[in-house]
């Protein structure tokens, strides 16, 4: 029997919705969406519909969506192309000790080049102190860059009150939304976001396709050079994934405040079915209801290894490829040994009530045996 799959924090299942909107595109619909013929326009014509419906998922105009491979080139592009523009003066960036590798290898790889970086810490709760940044900023500052929903602890930062610090400064405002966007509103004026990066498989779509958004007049240096498809991205789009990018989009503005209730739902009876002691790790409240990261106190031994029934994480998925302990867990404050026996627990679309429970039984054996053999 297959481990119950609760790792939405490192992808998500594709919603079989999506997967019939791509079928016509992968196989039948080959046609190159910039050729100049029939096959061309019927693929070009599938791709502005799914730029459309992630534009409106963003309140933003279509033309400032351009799509990617995924949040990292997003991100990469955003960081790269601002701080490597000719007209960009400033040389700092400012971000914050809990994002995304992304980000934090984007920056220090622009550090190598000369370019100045600030990490700012968190609170314990795993959220920015808004005095903190502000004095972390300056008028040498080109960009902050602040996730909204975080990875491996689901805490939302409060992005309009820290893009209004940015722009109080002249500082252009990125925010990795790379696990909000489809699941939490986001309107990119509202919250004051200059650029943003998102990515498919966080909400149901496929692998290897997302976005950037760019306000317009917000100049980037291209990252991939060619054919200038994508306003600066060159490549050619592959028609299939944007598909599925824009009906994942289109299906999670439909279901959004259900997909929600169901989280909630599912995190609550979840937490009321843990008999061991627990410690919830980040805020409880600022959060996306389908993340729990999860400390046991007492127990320092990795949890992970002792759960082969649960698909699960104790950090980011890139994390677990290192064994290295959570940057995000350390920086609020986690030993290296307790930020390691901590579980990441990502549920959400179609994930079970039933599938919670038993996750709860599995948790409360493994802990107990272990408390037992401490004591
Ligand atoms: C917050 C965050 N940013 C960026 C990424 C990278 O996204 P992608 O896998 O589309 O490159 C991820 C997930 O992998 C993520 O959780």
């Amino acid at each position: 029997m297959n481990p119950i799959y609760l790792d939405y924090g490192a992808t998500t299942p594709l919603d079989p919705a999506v997967a019939a909107a791509m079928e016509p595109w992968g196989v039948a619909g080959y046609g190159n969406p910039h050729s100049a013929h029939l096959w061309g326009y019927q693929a070009k014509a599938a791709v502005e519909i799914a730029r459309d419906a992630v534009a409106a998922l963003l309140h933003a105009p279509p033309e400032t969506i351009a799509f990617t491979s995924g949040a990292t080139e997003s991100v990469n592009w955003a960081l790269k192309g601002l701080l490597t523009h000719p007209s960009n003066t400033r040389r700092r960036i400012v971000t914050l000790a809990t994002e995304h590798s992304c980000v934090l290898e984007t920056a220090h790889y622009l550090e190598s080049l000369g370019a100045q970086l600030t990490i700012v810490p968190v609170r314990a709760n795993g959220i920015v102190d808004l005095g903190d940044l502000e004095r972390a900023l300056g008028e040498d500052v080109a960009l902050v860059s602040a996730m909204l929903v975080n990875n491996e602890i689901g805490v939302i930062q409060p992005i309009a009150a820290i893009a209004r610090a940015a722009h109080a400064v002249g500082a252009v405002m990125h925010c990795d939304a790379a696990q909000a966007f489809g699941k939490v509103p986001i309107d990119v004026d509202a919250l004051g976001i200059d650029l943003l990066s998102l990515t498919a498989h966080k909400v149901h779509g496929p692998k290897g396709v997302g976005a950037l958004y760019r306000r317009p007049f917000t100049m980037l240096t291209p990252l991939l050079h060619g054919g200038g498809q994508e306003d600066g991205r060159s490549g050619t789009l592959p028609t299939a994934l944007i598909v599925g990018l824009g009906a994942a989009a289109r299906i999670a503005g439909e279901r959004m405040a259900g997909d929600r209730e169901h989280a909630l739902a599912l995190r609550d009876r979840l937490l009321a079915s843990l008999t061991v002691p627990v410690e919830v790790n980040g805020d409880l409240e600022a959060r996306w209801p389908g993340n729990l990261n999860l400390g046991f106190p007492g127990i320092a031994a990795p949890l992970l290894s002792l759960l082969p029934g649960l698909a699960l994480s104790s950090g980011s998925a890139c994390a677990a490829v290192t064994g290295r302990a959570s940057h995000v867990l350390t920086a609020l404050g986690l030993s290296e040994p307790a930020a390691k026996a901590s579980l990441r627990l990502g549920f959400g679309r179609f994930t079970t009530p039933a599938e919670i429970d038993a996750a709860a039984a599995q948790i409360n054996a493994v802990v107990t045996r272990l408390s037992q053999d401490a004591a």
